[in-house]
C-alpha cells in the first residue's frame, strides 16, 4: 500500500513553527522573540577556518563518529567546562546535538519503554521518544519550585518500563541551572531504578546569573549510566553548521558510531574543522555574546517588573518564561492575538508541554530596546485581554 508509516504521519508539528510561519508571512515588523538561536552570526576566525579547511580538501566524508582531532579538542573542552574525563572513543560527534539525542534513543529504547521528560521542557524529545516506539512520561517542574524536578515526583511516575531519565541543564524554557546538590540526588536516583541518565547540556556555557555554576550529571556517576550530549549551536553561535556531541560509556559509544552510518554516515567534515576552529581561536566573541545576553536578560527583567509581567529570571540559556495566564486566554491563543493584534511573536508555553500552559517564553535573541519594545506590547495586551496586572 503507498501510504506513509503511521509512526511519520503521527509526528505533530511544534506550534513554534506554527508562530514562525505566521510571524514570517505577517513580515514587516514583527518582533520576533519566538526564534530558539543566538542573534549573533558565527564569528569570523571560525567562518575563515572553515574557508580554509575546505580550500586545503577538507571537503570529503570523515569517520563515523568525527574527526579524532575535534575528539581531542572535546575531551579537553569535556574536562574543563563540564568536569567530564572522556576518552577519544568515548565522544562521538553527530549533526547537532538533535541527532545526538536521537541516536541515543535509537540505542537505547524498545518500543513501550518510558522516558521520563520534563515540562515545561524542550519539545522535540517526546516526540523523538514516540517517534522512536518509545512512551514519553512527562515529569512537572513548577514555578514555586525554581522549575527544579522533585525526587518524590520523579519516584511515583517510575513503572517496570521505565529506561531513561531525560535532565536539561542549564534548561530550555525555564532557564534553570540544576544546583549540584539536585545533580547528585538525580544521579542517585537513577542508580537506585538502574535507569539511564540522559543529561542535555547544550547551554553548558551560557551561565547568566553570577554566582551561579553549571554542574554535569556525569562526574557524579560511578557506575556507566550517564550520557552527556552538547552542542556548538547556542554556545558558539552556529546552529547552521550542525556539529553537537554525545559522551558515553565506551560500549554505548560504539552503537553510537556504529548507528551513525545508517543515520547521516558522518558529520559535515567542515562543520567539525569550524568546529575546531571555535575551540582553539580568541574567546572574546564567546565572552560579548554572553555579555550581551546578560544585559539584555536584566532589561527584560525591568521592564516586566515596571509593566507588571510577571517574569521568571533565568539563570541560564538565551530564554526567559512569561506569565500570560492572566490574560485569561489559552497560552497559544494569547500568541496568535499578540502577533496579530500587536506584531509580536513569542512561543506559546504549552509547545513545551502540559506544565507550560499558561507561560509564553521569549528569547533574548534580540537586541536590547526589540526585548524591551516586545515586552511592552506584551504587557499592553495581557492588560487588554482582561488581565489584572
Ligand atoms: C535543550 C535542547 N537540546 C538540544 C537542542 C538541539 O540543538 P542542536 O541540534 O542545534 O544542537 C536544543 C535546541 O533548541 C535544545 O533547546
Amino acid at each position: 500500500m503507498r501510504t506513509p508509516a503511521a509512526r511519520a504521519a503521527a509526528l505533530r508539528r511544534s506550534e513554534i513553527r506554527v508562530l514562525f510561519d505566521a510571524a514570517a508571512r505577517i513580515g514587516g515588523d514583527v518582533i520576533r522573540l519566538e526564534v530558539g538561536e543566538p542573534s549573533f552570526t558565527t564569528p569570523a576566525h571560525v567562518i575563515d577556518a572553515a574557508a580554509r579547511a575546505a580550500h586545503d580538501g577538507h571537503t570529503g566524508y570523515g569517520p563515523n563518529g568525527g574527526l579524532v582531532s575535534l575528539r581531542e579538542l572535546l575531551a579537553d573542552k569535556l574536562r574543563r567546562v563540564n568536569g567530564i574525563e572522556a576518552s577519544v572513543d568515548e565522544i562521538v560527534v553527530t549533526p547537532g546535538g538533535m541527532n545526538a539525542l536521537y541516536s541515543v534513543y535509537l540505542a537505547l529504547l524498545e518500543p513501550g519503554d518510558e522516558v521520563l521528560l520534563p515540562t515545561p521542557g524542550f519539545p522535540n524529545m517526546d516526540e523523538t521518544v514516540a517517534l522512536l516506539g518509545g512512551r514519553p512520561v512527562f515529569y512537572r517542574l513548577d514555578a514555586v519550585d525554581g522549575f527544579l524536578p522533585d525526587i518524590d515526583a520523579l519516584e511515583a511516575l517510575v513503572t517496570e518500563r521505565t529506561k531513561i531519565l531525560f535532565v536539561n541543564t542549564p534548561a530550555n524554557p525555564t532557564g534553570a541551572v540544576y544546583p549540584a546538590p539536585l545533580m547528585r540526588e538525580l544521579v542517585d536516583f537513577a542508580a537506585r531504578h538502574d535507569l539511564w541518565l540522559l543529561c542535555d547540556e547544550v547551554y553548558d556555557e551560557m551561565i547568566l546569573s553570577d554566582g551561579c555554576t553549571h554542574t554535569a550529571a556525569a562526574p557524579l556517576d560511578s557506575d556507566g549510566r550517564v550520557i552527556t550530549v552538547c552542542s556548538f549551536s547556542k554556545v558558539y553561535a552556529m546552529t547552521g553548521w550542525r556539529v553537537g556531541y554525545a559522551a558515553a560509556p565506551a560500549s554505548l559509544a560504539d552503537l553510537l558510531r556504529k548507528l551513525q552510518e545508517p543515520l547521516v554516515s558522518c558529520p559535515s567534515t567542515i562543520s567539525q574543522k569550524a568546529a575546531e576552529a571555535a575551540l582553539t581561536g580568541p574567546r572574546a566573541p564567546y565572552e560579548r555574546m554572553l555579555a550581551a545576553y546578560r544585559s539584555r536578560r536584566e532589561t527584560a527583567l525591568d521592564v516586566a517588573a515596571s509593566t507588571g509581567v510577571r517574569a521568571v529570571a533565568s539563570d541560564g540559556t538565551l530564554y526567559m518564561l512569561l506569565d500570560v495566564s492572566a490574560s485569561g486566554l489559552d497560552d497559544f491563543d494569547f500568541a496568535m492575538r499578540l502577533l496579530e493584534s500587536h506584531s509580536v511573536s513569542v512561543a506559546p508555553g504549552s509547545v513545551f508541554g502540559p506544565a507550560g500552559r499558561g507561560w509564553a517564553r521569549i528569547s533574548l535573541a534580540a537586541e536590547e530596546e526589540v526585548i524591551a519594545e516586545g515586552l511592552r506590547r506584551l504587557a499592553k495586551a495581557l492588560h487588554e485581554h482582561g488581565g489584572e496586572r
